[in-house]
């Protein structure tokens, strides 16, 4: 059991006002809000260990690369993956999935074709499309349903010995829309594919298992569960990682270089060119050691109460409708008022101090399956409330009112 009055002290942008009302955080799928502890480990890397990795021999130096790896090894425990060198750091989700989709350049051809899903963010969209257009490859695509579910009886007509590669997001950012990976991936591996599940909206809420779920690869960002930005990861299966082509070059990449030829580092360096975005590593394991300690399945527990009042409150609400009703789905609520543009009613509620998206939500082909500009999204963390909830919609009701 959770107790959300004293974790929502561990967040002290919380007690902050907006407009002069209490904040009402609910845009946590764009970004999570960062705990003290978090932010404590930025400070205490600047004031005490500040210094370039995996490169100096001086103690500070030292110090950092300790760090920094064993932050890595605190990724893989959280993922389960077998090895901490099939963990490589990077920037974010949307570097994760252009480093692979780089790397398949060199393994794919004219004729092999690519799967995506109809829920997918537009960073799992352009690179396959760029991908393609390299390669001659085809983009096949998954279609949704009404519930904003992935159609699998589709899946397993577009599955053939041409399909090289599966993507799909684990969770929908735009609906919350919890999709069947286990059997995706099974499938895809039957025919000899290869998966990357994008993983940036689900790490927030539940702990992935990679060995589990016998994925290839594995993707999601530090920022949406209580990290930094600028920092994420991508797991993938060693023998993956081996077959894969650096991404880009520079130092701290090679094992050795001479104008003649140079030969790469082994992993996870090998994807890890530059100095990196070292607090940001450092205090990923902060993050998770922080969400951790809360509980994935106390997490799970209360967001799904919190999804389930905020769904009921919401649709007392004449007018309105909620895109994404699967019954497998988080805590994200993705909505319209009749004859409303949602960017209006999201400039009301931030006057009122709430925090929601508004708009397409970088997955504009869900957009026109539901023929609509965009929806109204409110996603909840675990550090929300019922009393916010009722603000919310109040405001909803305000801004009906006004612009009705
Ligand atoms: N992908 C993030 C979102 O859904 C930014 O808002």
């Amino acid at each position: 059991m959770l107790n959300v009055e004293d974790i929502r002290k561990d967040f002290p942008i919380l007690s902050r006002k907006v407009n002069g009302k209490p904040l009402v955080y609910f845009d946590n799928a764009a970004t999570s809000q960062t705990p003290q502890q978090v932010i404590d480990a930025i400070v205490d890397y600047y004031s005490n260990y500040n210094a370039n990795i995996h490169r100096g021999v001086h103690t500070l130096s030292q110090e950092a690369t300790d760090l920094y790896e064993l932050s890595r090894q605190k990724v893989q425990a959280h993922f389960n993956a077998k090895h901490s060198y099939e963990i490589i750091f990077t920037s974010g989700t949307t570097h994760s999935i252009n480093l692979i989709a780089n790397g398949f350049s060199s393994l794919l051809k004219k004729g092999d074709e690519i799967i995506v899903s109809a829920l997918e963010h537009h960073s799992n969209i352009v690179p396959w499309q760029m991908l393609c257009e390299r390669t001659g490859a085809l983009l096949k695509v998954i279609p949704m349903n009404d519930d904003g579910e992935l159609v699998m009886s589709e899946y397993d007509k577009l599955l053939s010995k041409n399909t090289k590669l599966v993507f799909t997001n684990h969770i929908s950012n735009a609906l919350g829309t919890i999709n069947p990976i286990k059997y995706i991936i099974e499938e895809a591996h039957k025919v000899g594919a290869a998966v990357l599940i994008d993983g940036a909206q689900a790490c927030p809420h539940i702990k992935p298992d990679v060995q589990a779920l016998n994925v290839d690869f594995y993707v999601a960002s530090a920022h949406k569960m209580c990290g930094p930005t600028g920092m994420g990861m991508l797991y993938g299966k060693e023998e993956w990682l081996n077959k894969l082509p650096p991404y880009q070059g520079g130092g701290e990449m090679i094992a050795e270089v001479s104008f003649e030829k140079t030969t790469y580092a082994d992993l996870p360096h090998k994807f890890e060119a530059g100095t990196p975005n070292i607090a940001g590593g450092i205090v990923f394991g902060t993050a998770i050691d922080y969400m951790n300690s809360i509980g994935f399945d106390a997490i799970a527990d209360y967001e799904n109460e919190l999804l389930e009042y905020g769904t009921q409150k919401l649709l007392e609400i004449e007018g309105l409708k909620i895109y994404g009703t699967s019954k497998h789905k988080t805590s994200v609520l993705s909505f319209n008022l009749e004859g409303i543009h949602p960017y209006d009613v999201g400039s009301i509620l931030d006057k009122l101090g709430i925090a929601v998206r508004t708009g397409h939500h970088c997955a504009q082909p869900i957009m026109d399956y539901y023929k609509i500009p965009g929806t109204i999204r409110a996603s909840f963390a675990f550090y929300n409330t019922k009393a916010e909830i009722d603000a919310l919609v109040e405001g909803v009701k305000k801004a009906k009112m006004m612009l009705s």
